[in-house]
């Protein structure tokens, strides 16, 4: 591999399954050492393994559970006794859950903005640093098509969070993309992986045959994009579209589109 990724370390949060893992695999190749974060401690260990055989990968896993508040301070601490400086950081954990606002109760809510939106800033502002002050970093955070939607019944803070991240992902590329930190909003569309399980909809995802790309088609755009010093990458032909589709159509007409397909992947309160 010659980007200029080689010999980092990458701290990839969410790396037990789906695109986490696959962003672990793909950092592994390219020669960088990893601090795999989840709370499937079990996982992380046998990637870590997998990841050691294959390329001699240096790997750290770390359990956390990143609804708990405190969590990335915790992680920061780890990494600063350790005097582990990340290069990389993929804030990729996530879930949604599908169900209305009122159909979920608060605490499910309250984990849900913990893991999906406060945690990504807090672990931008705790590696960032050292990242500008090496004058060499990369983020990807891990958003969704979604993060362009008029919004549906049910996942209700799903693109309200995609939406945080990208922006979050804009305005920290304005400020440390001339320090040599290259900041990227990655969004993909339906993705192969254990969401559909996570949140219960893996029924609903079948009957539905959408298109889908694998974790290793969204990592290798992401990798590629963010090494280019790209802020936003919607990966597929056909999420392109429907991106495209979303910014020049009136809110109105996009919700009427998107609104009665949404509600099929959501589940009854
Ligand atoms: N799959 C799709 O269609 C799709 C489309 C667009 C965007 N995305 C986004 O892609 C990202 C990765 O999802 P995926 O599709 O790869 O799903 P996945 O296979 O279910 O992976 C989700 C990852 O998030 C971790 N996670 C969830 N809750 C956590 C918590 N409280 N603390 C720490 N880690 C937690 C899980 O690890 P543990 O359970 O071991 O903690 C797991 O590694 C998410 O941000 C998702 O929103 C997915």
């Amino acid at each position: 591999m010659s980007d200029s990724s080689n010999a980092r370390i990458a701290l990839i949060t969410g790396a037990s399954s789906g695109i986490g893992a696959a962003f672990a695999r793909a950092y592994a190749a390219r020669g960088c050492g990893l601090v795999l974060v989840a709370r499937r401690m079990e996982r992380l260990e046998a990637l870590a393994k997998e990841l050691k055989n294959a390329h001699g990968t240096k790997s750290l896993p770390v359990r956390a559970d990143l609804a708990k508040p405190g969590a990335v301070q915790e992680i920061a601490g780890e990494l600063a006794r350790r005097r582990l400086f990340p290069d990389i950081l993929v804030n990729n954990a996530g879930y949604s859950i599908a169900r209305t606002f009122l159909g979920a109760d608060w605490p499910a809510q309250q984990d849900f903005i913990e893991v999906c939106v406060t945690a990504p800033a807090a672990l931008s502002r705790a590696l960032l640093p050292a990242m500008v002050e090496k004058g060499w970093g990369r983020i990807i955070n891990v958003s969704s098509i979604a993060a362009f939607s008029p919004g549906a019944k049910g996942h209700t803070l799903y693109p309200a969070a995609k939406a945080f991240l990208l922006k979050m992902s804009q305005s920290l590329a304005a400020e440390v993309s001339e320090k040599g930190v290259h900041v990227t909003a990655l969004c993909p569309g339906q993705t192969e992986s254990e969401f559909a399980d996570a949140n219960g909809t893996r029924g609903e995802i079948a009957r539905a045959r959408m298109p889908t790309q694998t974790p290793d088609e969204v990592v290798k755009a992401a990798i590629r994009a963010n090494e280019r010093g790209r802020e936003i990458i919607v990966t597929g032909l056909r999420n392109r579209l429907a991106v495209a589709a979303m910014k020049v159509l009136p809110d109105g007409l996009s919700a009427a589109l998107i609104r009665p397909r949404a509600a099929k992947f959501s589940l009854p309160d």
